[in-house]
């Protein structure tokens, strides 16, 4: 089932785990997470960015194949289907028109009033549909989607701000990049749990790729509910298939050779789902979401 991801959130905020979003590129992506999280049985958020809907032909055609693979494959958990980044409410509005329950508005690269602004119309617009709304303030640098970005880390005054739009999940920058790191990462753990005593919101960690093991717990400690994935996938990925090329260079056929890559990405999904500690969703007395 489709939903808005207010409830899994919820639930991991009060039980401190965090819910994976793992971005998806193409129906293999989307198909591999589904059925591993399925096994699993934890709920998951499946991200789509503005240059991932690109990609795939755009939000009806991505809702319509995430749809089809619930139903195929017997699908049984929460899926929160979720546009990552949305850069304007114009495309918010989009993806939301085209069936998606969640949204993150990225105004962050505003000034804070605007930020707000912008943030308030996509609140106002998602809530009305039953959608969910996670925004971002300050700025996770790094690069996604071929694009660069610098860091810079937000106040609890920032959050506080944004938090009074009515979002349902902030996301706010603490030292955190997408892609590979260079170096250990730096994270603001003490901000990071100031922010979680005072606002009473899931907290989200952008550019989870290379952050240690033991980082990301600390983070789940401090009030991380929701770790987005993008990069470390890609890379199991394509070192899977790399190898497989390189060993098999007559094999053509693309389901083999975009396949060969499966039970990597696979063996990496349920790796990080025990680090993010998610099947405690299952194991709490009278709360279990599935
Ligand atoms: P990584 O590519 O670093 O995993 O970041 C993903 C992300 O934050 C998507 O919003």
């Amino acid at each position: 089932m489709i939903v808005n991801f207010k409830e899994m959130l919820n639930n991991a905020r009060e039980h401190y785990y965090a819910v994976p979003h793992f971005n998806i590129n193409n129906l293999e992506w989307a198909k591999y997470i589904l059925q591993t999280m399925q096994e699993l049985h934890c709920p998951v958020i499946l991200g789509v960015s503005e240059g991932a809907k690109k990609y795939m032909g755009g939000f009806l055609t991505i809702r319509n194949m995430v749809e089809g693979l619930i139903k195929d494959l017997s699908i049984t958990i929460p899926v929160c289907l979720h546009l990552d980044h949305g850069s304007s409410f114009e495309v918010c509005k989009e993806a939301i028109d085209a069936g998606f329950l969640s949204v993150m508005i990225d105004a962050s690269r505003f000034e804070l009033p605007k930020n707000v602004e912008i943030t308030k119309q996509v609140v106002d617009y998602a809530h009305a549909r039953g959608a969910s709304v996670e925004a971002e303030v300050g700025h996770v640098g790094g690069t996604e989607d071929n694009i660069h970005g610098d860091v810079y880390q937000a106040t609890l005054e920032d959050c506080i701000a944004l938090a009074q739009t009515g979002i349902d999940a902030l996301a706010p920058a603490l030292g955190s990049v997408h892609g590979l790191y260079h170096g250990e990462p730096n994270l603001n753990f003490e901000r990071m749990q100031q922010i979680h005593d005072t606002i009473s919101l899931p907290l989200v960690l952008h550019g989870g790729t290379g952050i240690p093991y033991d980082m990301i717990q600390k983070a789940i400690s401090c009030g991380i509910n929701k770790i987005n994935i993008n990069t470390e996938l890609q890379v199991v990925w394509h070192d899977a298939v790399s190898d497989f090329v390189k060993e098999n260079p007559d094999v053509y056929d693309p389901r083999k050779v975009i396949g060969s890559g499966e039970k990597a990405m696979k063996n990496k999904i349920k790796e990080l789902v025990e680090v993010f500690k998610t099947e405690d969703c299952n194991n709490i007395d009278g709360s279990n979401i599935i």
